[in-house]
């Protein structure tokens, strides 16, 4: 790999050690995929931030970077295993938040911002079309490439973090034009409405192409919302870091051959495929993190009634902070819900509290019943809202 002499300098150890055994992962990872050179990011978001992931000997490594480690470019987190502030009341143990903490501190130690969140692009690290970042969560890799137009792989934990210290990541993969064109085309003649349509749309056609691109057609509108859902689960079906909406996405691309088709009867299959026989305890909205629309919305609909179960909403703290400027939260908490911010269904270690989880979130689906051993029911936002309180 060519480097240039900054880079040069930092493999060579002329600066903190931190920079250097970074440089060292890069250059390594570079050569593995083939890159002929390292380039520029201008943000980073870093994934394996919860303590039921990491155990010991990953707050070790955090703690050592953090001692002369410093980031170079705006980095995020993804979601921890609790609400830093919030943790009783979802019942995690006094323990584990000890361990997080002290995760979260090593983090700060080398100027990270510790928002964790899986949407980054709603509260500020929202890079531009053509910027080349260094993200780690499959779906705001997939919403980072397909919706804003920017250039990343899929960074594991250690590699984001080596980018965040350097401010560098190998040429390859999603960084290459040539890498970046379309590879199927999916033909959409279902209706497309809802979160939970565009999270089976995603469960669909991430089963039967797996990380190839896909070209969709067929997709009138598509909300924020639903876009982030269809990343979430097109990423956990398939593991494709992004997709085209002929009409929608930014990018360029040509227009494959190979095409498959997905109709009415395919939605209606994969959910049934996503609803267990079971009686729901746990209600989870927010997979990926909510938008202030859906805390707006929730509100609403929560306002002047009691869950009857228990119900989480997971969301980025700043936006929770400007939803409760709005007189949102208040309502929510009032009901009962649990505002979740930092962490999420999936992540939290919630593994076997719960027997049913109902979401409109197919990813949710997908690791509630890998991770968390729960049945699952996927249903609308709105059907999601009435099943708290039924
Ligand atoms: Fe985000 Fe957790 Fe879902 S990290 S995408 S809310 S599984």
């Amino acid at each position: 790999m060519k480097l240039t002499q900054e880079e040069q300098q930092m493999f060579n150890g002329e600066c903190s050690k931190s920079e250097q055994k970074a440089m060292q992962i890069l250059v390594v990872l570079g050569k593995i995929y083939g890159a002929e050179k390292m380039i520029s990011v201008t943000s980073v978001q870093i994934a394996g931030v919860s303590y039921s992931n990491l155990g010991e000997a990953g707050l070790e490594f955090l703690e050592k970077i953090g001692e002369d480690g410093r980031v170079k470019v705006l980095t995020t987190l993804n979601p921890a295993g609790m609400d830093l502030e919030n943790y009783k009341s979802l019942g995690i143990s006094e323990d584990f938040a000890d361990k997080q903490r002290k995760v979260i501190d090593a983090f700060k130690k080398m100027g990270v911002d510790v928002t964790c969140t899986c949407t980054p692009y709603l509260i500020g690290n929202k890079p531009k079309k053509g910027d080349h970042i260094a993200w780690s969560e499959s779906s705001a890799v997939c919403y980072a490439n397909s919706v804003l137009g920017a250039r990343t792989n899929r960074e594991g934990g250690p590699s984001a973090i080596a980018a965040a210290l350097t401010g560098k990541t190998p040429e390859y993969g999603m960084h290459l034009e040539k890498n970046r064109q379309a590879q199927v085309r999916v033909k959409v003649e279902a209706e497309m409405k809802g979160t939970e349509r565009f999270g089976l749309l995603g469960k669909i056609v991430g089963e039967k192409i797996g990380n190839k691109i896909p070209y969709f057609v067929g997709i009138k509108t598509a909300s924020t919302e639903e876009l982030k859902s269809l990343c979430a689960s097109i990423a956990t079906y398939g593991g494709t870091a992004m997709f085209h909406i002929e009409g929608i996405t930014p990018n360029q691309t040509s227009i494959p051959i190979e095409q498959i088709t997905v109709k009415e009867d395919h939605i209606l299959k994969a959910e049934v495929e996503l609803n267990d026989q079971c009686e729901v305890d746990f209600v989870s909205i927010g997979c990926p993190h909510c938008t202030l629309e859906e805390i707006m919305k929730i509100s609403n609909f929560l306002r002047g009634k009691k869950v009857t179960k228990e119900a989480w909403i997971t969301v980025a703290r700043p936006i929770k902070k400007r939803a409760e400027d709005l007189g949102y939260i208040k309502a929510i908490e009032d009901s009962g819900a649990k505002i979740a911010c930092d962490t999420c269904c999936v992540v939290a270690p919630i593994k076997g509290r719960f027997k049913c989880l109902a979401t409109d979130s197919a990813k949710g689906c997908f690791y509630g019943v890998g991770k968390n051993n729960f049945k699952v029911k996927i249903m609308s936002f709105e059907k999601c809202l009435e099943e708290m309180v039924r």
